[in-house]
C-alpha cells in the first residue's frame, strides 16, 4: 500500500469519488448487527410477530436519542424487538445487502449477546442458527464475508460477560465464523479491569479480544483496555489526549476501529472537525474507519470514508490505504488477506476513472 505517492489534494469531485469509494474493496471491522435494522424493518418483523404490530411512527421514535446514554437507550430498545431466529436470519441478510452496497467485502460483526442474556434471559442458540443462515444466504448473494464477534454490556458486569465469553468459547468449536469478543455499553461506570481474567480465559479459548475504549472517558480507559490484552480498540478517541499512549499505539500498531460520525451522533465528540482521525493517521497510527451503528447514524461505510475525504482532505490514495488497513487488522486467514489487498491495490486509481 505505501508504494503509491498519495496524490497532493484531497479528492473533490463529489460523485465520482462516491462512485470509486462504494467501488473499492474494503473491510468494516466494527460494526454492530442490531445497529443496522432500519426502522422499517423492525415494523416487518413486527407485524410478523406482535397481534398489536409497531407502527412506522412507533418504530422510528425508538432511534431518537440526544446524547450517549440515550443512544445505548435506543440501541437496547432496538435489540429487544429482535425475537425470533427469524428475525435474526432477516437482519443478518439485510445487513449483508447493505455492505455490499457500500462495497464492504469483509465484515466483522458485533452481536449483543450481553443484552440477550440479561434483559432477555433467553437461549442464544436457536437466535444464532438464525444469524448464520442469514450469513450463509448473504455471502452465496453479495458476495460478502461475515465472521462474528461476542459483545458483552460492560455496566452489566463481570458476571453478564463470563456468560458471554464463555458462550463465545463454547460454540466457536462448533462454528468457525465465531472469532472474537468484546465489550461495549458505557465505560463511565465501569473500565476494562474488572474484565482482566474473563480476557485471559477467552483468550486461552482461542478468541481474539476487542474492546469499546476511550469513547465517553479519557485515556486511562484505553489504557486499562491495552492491559488486559485488547487486540483491537473500538473509537479510541481520547488517545488524542495522551502522548505516551500514542507512541504506544504507534509502536505497537495497535489497530482502531475509528467511527467518526457514531462519535459525532453520541456526542461523544462535539464537533466532526475534532475528530482526532486525521491526526491519528499522520502519527501513523493503524487507523481503520467503520460505521459502527449505521442505522442509528445514518451513515455506511461508503459515507465514512467520503466524510474522511471531505472534512479531513484524505486523498484517494489514502482512503486506499485505510481500505488496506481494514483488511491487514481483519482477522481473516492469511491466505484471504493477500486476496483481498491484491484487490485494493489493483483497484484502479480515482484520477483514471475519473477521466
Ligand atoms: N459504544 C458502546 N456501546 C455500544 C456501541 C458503541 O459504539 N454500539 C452499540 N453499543
Ligand atoms: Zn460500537
Amino acid at each position: 500500500m505505501h508504494a503509491r505517492p498519495h496524490s497532493p489534494s484531497p479528492a473533490t469531485d463529489d460523485a465520482a469519488l462516491a462512485q470509486w469509494v462504494r467501488g473499492l474493496p474494503k473491510a468494516e471491522l466494527h460494526l454492530h448487527l442490531e445497529g443496522t435494522v432500519a426502522p422499517e424493518t423492525l415494523v416487518s418483523l413486527s407485524r410478523r410477530n406482535d397481534e398489536e404490530p409497531l407502527t412506522l411512527d412507533a418504530a422510528q421514535s425508538l432511534y431518537r436519542y440526544t446524547d450517549f446514554t440515550g443512544f445505548l437507550l435506543a440501541f437496547k430498545a432496538i435489540t429487544e424487538r429482535l425475537r425470533t431466529p427469524e428475525d435474526y436470519e432477516e437482519i443478518t441478510y439485510a445487513m449483508m445487502r447493505g455492505l455490499r452496497a457500500a462495497g464492504v467485502a469483509h465484515a466483522e460483526v458485533y452481536v449483543s449477546v450481553g443484552v440477550v442474556y440479561y434483559w432477555r434471559r433467553i437461549e442464544f442458540e436457536p437466535l444464532f442458527a438464525g444469524m448464520e443462515r442469514g450469513r450463509m444466504r448473504g455471502e452465496h448473494d453479495f458476495g460478502v464475508s461475515v465472521l462474528w464477534i461476542f459483545d458483552a454490556v460492560r455496566h452489566f458486569g463481570p458476571e453478564e460477560a463470563a456468560r458471554v465469553f464463555r458462550k463465545a468459547a463454547e460454540m466457536q468449536a462448533l462454528h468457525s465464523s465465531i472469532v472474537g469478543i468484546g465489550v461495549g455499553g458505557d465505560e463511565r461506570r465501569t473500565g476494562a479491569e474488572p474484565f482482566r481474567d474473563l480476557y485471559a480465559e477467552a483468550r486461552q479459548a482461542g478468541l481474539h479480544l476487542t474492546a469499546h475504549a476511550g469513547e465517553t472517558v479519557g485515556p486511562e480507559g484505553i489504557w486499562s483496555a491495552i492491559n488486559i490484552g485488547a487486540e483491537r480498540l473500538g473509537h479510541a478517541l481520547s488517545a488524542e489526549r495522551d502522548d505516551e499512549l500514542i507512541e504506544v499505539l504507534a509502536q505497537k500498531q495497535i489497530p482502531l476501529e475509528i467511527c467518526i460520525t457514531s462519535n459525532v451522533r453520541t456526542g461523544c465528540c462535539v464537533k466532526v472537525e475534532d475528530h482526532p482521525v486525521r491526526n491519528y493517521f499522520d502519527r501513523g497510527l493503524m487507523v481503520t474507519l467503520n460505521s459502527d451503528d449505521p442505522a442509528l447514524f445514518g451513515s455506511d461505510l461508503a459515507e465514512e470514508y467520503l466524510l474522511a475525504s471531505r472534512v479531513f482532505g484524505f486523498t484517494a490514495e489514502h482512503l486506499r490505504e485505510l481500505a488496506g488497513n481494514s483488511v491487514e487488522a481483519s482477522l481473516l486467514p492469511p491466505a484471504r488477506k493477500l486476496q483481498l489487498l491484491r484487490q485494493i491495490e489493483q483497484y484502479p486509481d480515482f484520477e483514471d476513472r475519473a477521466r
